[in-house]
C-alpha cells in the first residue's frame, strides 16, 4: 500500500481530548495518531490575514490556516454550510448560493493547493475530505503535482438531478472527477456520483467501478462505509461506570428508562420530528409516563448560518411544550442539554441509556449509532432506533429498530416496543450488530481506502 508520506486535508481539524468533533476529525485522529502524517486544515480561528501554523504532537505534524474573516465567512457559513450542506441533504429549499460565497470557497481552497504543492513529492499520498474541498484536487494538478490524491465524502450524496440545481456545479462538484479515487459512505451515494459524473461534457463513460474523461484521466468511485474504534469505546464505556456524573444521572431516574439522543444541533437530524414522537408516545401511552426519561444531548453549531439559529428557537419551543405538557413536580420527561460532552463521559451516558434514538432525516453514515451499540453492557445490551436515512441503516438494518422520522406515530411506536423489548431479544440483535461493527472498524477503514487509492494509476 502508500509507501511515502501521507497528508490529510480536512477543514475541521483536531487534537486528542478536544470535544464537539464531528466524525470525520475523531477518524481521522484515531489514523494519523496510529500512521503519523502531515494534518492540514483551518486553525480554527479568523485573523487580518492569511497565516500559517505549524504544530507537531507526537506523529502528528498539524499544518493550520487562519483566514481573514470574511473569506472564511464566505467558504464555510456561505458556500460549504451555507450552499452545499443542504444541497447535500436533500434540502434545496435551504440552499443559498452567492457568487461572493463561491469566490471566497474558491480563494481558501488554492491557498491549501499553494501549500501543499510547495510540499508534495511523487511518492507522497493525499487523502481530502468533505464537500469544503471539492476542487482542491483540480488546483494542485494545475500546479503539477503528480502523487496520488483521494477524497472522501462523509456526507451523503443526493440524486444527480438534484446536484444539477447547484450553480455553476461543474467548478465545485465535477472538480471531484480530477481525484483518483472519491470513497462514500454508501452503495446509493457511490452510484448518485457516477450518474452525476456521466451528465458531465468531459465524460467519456461511466462503469460500476468510476469514470474516466476525455484526457484520458480516471476517477475511481466506491463506497467505504465508515467505522469506529469498537474495542476503544468499549474499554471507554467500562471506565465510565466510575464517573461522577454518569453515576449522578444514573440514581437520578429511578426506576425509568433513559433514552439518549446526541447530535449536533443541525436541520439533517431531525431533532422536531424526534422531539414530536417522543410527545406523541407519552401523550398516547401514559404508562410510558412512567417509564421513560429522554436526554438529548445537542451542542449547537454554525451559528453563523440563519437556519440554525431558527432551529434552536424551534427545538427550545417543542422541549418547552412537551415538558409543559407531560412534567410533574418530580419529573421533566426532556432533558435538553447543548453543552458537549468528552467522549469518556458520553460512552458513560450511552451505556446507562436503555434506547439509543438516532433519527436524521438525511446523515451519511452516523457514528452515534454505532457508538451507542459499542457502548452497551454484553448481559443486559439497550435498542438502537435508527433511521432508515442514516448511512448507518445500510449495516444495521438487523440490529436496529429502523424507522421513518416523519412518520411520528411509527417512531413512537418504535420507542414503546424498545422500551419493552424482552433481554433475549435485545441480546440478539445487539449481538448482531457488533458483529457488523467489528467487520467494518475503522481501522478497517482507512486500510481499505489507502489500499484502493494505491492501486489507482496515480
Ligand atoms: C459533519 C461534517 C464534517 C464537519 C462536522 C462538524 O460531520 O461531515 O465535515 O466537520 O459535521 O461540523 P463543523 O461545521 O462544526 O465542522
Amino acid at each position: 500500500s502508500a509507501s511515502g508520506r501521507l497528508f490529510v486535508v480536512s477543514n475541521r481539524v483536531m487534537q486528542r481530548g478536544q470535544t464537539q468533533a464531528g466524525g470525520l476529525a475523531q477518524a481521522m485522529l484515531s489514523l494519523l495518531e496510529s500512521r503519523g502524517g502531515t494534518w492540514v486544515g483551518w486553525s480554527g480561528e479568523t485573523a487580518r490575514a492569511t497565516a500559517l501554523h505549524a504544530h507537531d504532537v507526537d506523529r502528528i505534524r498539524y499544518r493550520t490556516f487562519d483566514f481573514d474573516a470574511a473569506q472564511f465567512e464566505g467558504y464555510y457559513a456561505g458556500f460549504a454550510n451555507g450552499c452545499l450542506w443542504p444541497l447535500l441533504h436533500a434540502r434545496i429549499d435551504l440552499m443559498r448560493f452567492r457568487a461572493g460565497a463561491l469566490k471566497h470557497y474558491l480563494q481558501v481552497n488554492e491557498t491549501f493547493a499553494a501549500w501543499l504543492a510547495a510540499e508534495l513529492r511523487d511518492d507522497d499520498t493525499v487523502w481530502v475530505h468533505d464537500y469544503h474541498l471539492f476542487p482542491l484536487a483540480g488546483m494542485l494538478r494545475a500546479r503539477g503535482v503528480r502523487c496520488r490524491i483521494g477524497f472522501f465524502l462523509h456526507t451523503p450524496l443526493p440524486a444527480a438531478r438534484t446536484l444539477l440545481h447547484l450553480p455553476q456545479h461543474e467548478r465545485t462538484l465535477g472538480a471531484l472527477a480530477h481525484y483518483d479515487l472519491v470513497g462514500l459512505q454508501t452503495p446509493a451515494d457511490a452510484s448518485a456520483l457516477r450518474d452525476y459524473f456521466a451528465t458531465l461534457p468531459q465524460v467519456r463513460r461511466v462503469d460500476d467501478d468510476g469514470a474516466e474523461f476525455i484526457d484520458g484521466h480516471r476517477c475511481a468511485v466506491a463506497c467505504f462505509p465508515i467505522g469506529i474504534d469498537v474495542d476503544a469505546l468499549a474499554r471507554l464505556s467500562e471506565a465510565a461506570v466510575d464517573d461522577a456524573d454518569v453515576r449522578t444521572v444514573q440514581d437520578s431516574l429511578g426506576d425509568r428508562h433513559l433514552l439518549i439522543g446526541v447530535d449536533r444541533l443541525d436541520y439533517s437530524k431531525g431533532l422536531p420530528q424526534r422531539l414530536q414522537a417522543f410527545g406523541r408516545l407519552l401523550a398516547r401511552r401514559p404508562r410510558m409516563r412512567r417509564r421513560a426519561t429522554f436526554l438529548q444531548i445537542a451542542p449547537e453549531c454554525r451559528r453563523e448560518v440563519n437556519e440554525y439559529r431558527a432551529l434552536s428557537r424551534e427545538v427550545q419551543r417543542l422541549v418547552g411544550d412537551i415538558n409543559g405538557h407531560h412534567a410533574d413536580a418530580s419529573w421533566t420527561p426532556v432533558r435538553y442539554v447543548n453543552q458537549g460532552y468528552p467522549h469518556a463521559q458520553l460512552a458513560g451516558f450511552y451505556r446507562i441509556a436503555r434506547v439509543g434514538v438516532v433519527t436524521p432525516l438525511c446523515d451519511g453514515m452516523n457514528l452515534v449509532a454505532k457508538e451507542y451499540l459499542a457502548c452497551q453492557p454484553a448481559h443486559d445490551p439497550g435498542v438502537l432506533v435508527l433511521s432508515r436515512f442514516a448511512g448507518a441503516a445500510v449495516e444495521l438494518a438487523d440490529c436496529a429498530l429502523l424507522v421513518n422520522p416523519f412518520d411520528t406515530d411509527a417512531v413512537a411506536a418504535a420507542l414503546a416496543r424498545a422500551l419493552d423489548m424482552p433481554l433475549a431479544e435485545r441480546r440478539a440483535r445487539w449481538t448482531t450488530g457488533m458483529q457488523r461493527l467489528r467487520a467494518g472498524n475503522i481501522h478497517q477503514w482507512r486500510q481499505d481506502f489507502l489500499d484502493a487509492l494505491a492501486r489507482t494509476a496515480g
